[in-house]
């Protein structure tokens, strides 16, 4: 095992790393398609197996150009994420990742403080506590929607289409577990969305 900065070349086996890791933590809906490109300073670090990505470390340094970091006021440095491949946690390697990292931020002599965030993994907070990081604040990921947002939909098999009403009116779409389904293009417009994934229906008929 060898630890080498990322280049672009490892990006496919960064991201199944990162998808495996995260898959059996609190993160396992947080998924990227690409590996996150920060315009600012940071320490991108993968640990290599053969060619095989099997840990990374992204970390991003508050720069002239920004701060990242928020909890104190001075510059500091943000561990973004840290992953090792399932079939190679506990030996030791995102310890290795993370003393690396260290050793690089040293050129980086303006920096105050590290921050991060993570979820409930006992995992990463043993680590990071075995780190010497203190608790210093705590909220909550909330997946859902707001109250009184959602309407009460109900949907019916038409001839060939999907209907869907809402006291008695026919509407275009409704909200079903914090997912909208959206039934024709008009009504595409009237959601705000980032991700519109077609689904399709089949029927076979005997
Ligand atoms: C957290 C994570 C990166 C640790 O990677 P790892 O290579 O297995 O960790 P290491 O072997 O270097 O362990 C270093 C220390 O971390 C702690 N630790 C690691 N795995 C642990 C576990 N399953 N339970 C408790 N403590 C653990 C221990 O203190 C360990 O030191 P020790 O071996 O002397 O007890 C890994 O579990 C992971 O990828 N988790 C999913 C992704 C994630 O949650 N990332 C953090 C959010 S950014």
């Amino acid at each position: 095992m060898k630890i080498v900065n990322y280049d672009k070349r490892y990006e496919d086996s960064w991201l199944r790393c990162r998808l495996l890791a995260y898959f059996y933590s609190a993160f396992y809906e947080d998924v990227e398609t690409e590996k996150p490109v920060s315009n600012q300073t940071s320490i991108e670090l993968v640990a290599l197996e053969g060619d095989q990505v099997i840990g990374l470390l992204d970390m991003i340094v508050d720069d002239e150009s920004n701060k990242l970091t928020f909890l104190r006021s001075e510059k500091g440095a943000f561990i973004q994420t840290i992953a090792v491949h399932p079939d190679y946690q506990k030996q030791g390697i995102a310890q290795k990742l993370y003393d690396e990292a260290m050793e690089r931020l040293r050129t980086y002599e303006y920096v105050q403080f590290i921050e991060l965030y993570t979820r409930d993994d006992q995992a990463a907070n043993t680590f990071y506590e075995k780190q010497g990081f203190e608790k210093t604040v705590s909220y909550f990921d909330v997946f859902g929607v707001e109250k009184g947002i959602r309407k009460p939909v109900s949907v019916k098999p038409g001839n060939g289409e999907v209907i869907a009403e809402s006291g008695g009116e026919r509407v275009g779409f409704a909200l079903v577990d914090s997912v909208y389904e959206v039934f024709d293009e008009e009504s595409l417009a009237e959601i705000d969305h980032d991700r519109a994934v077609p689904v399709y229906g089949y029927v076979k008929t005997l």
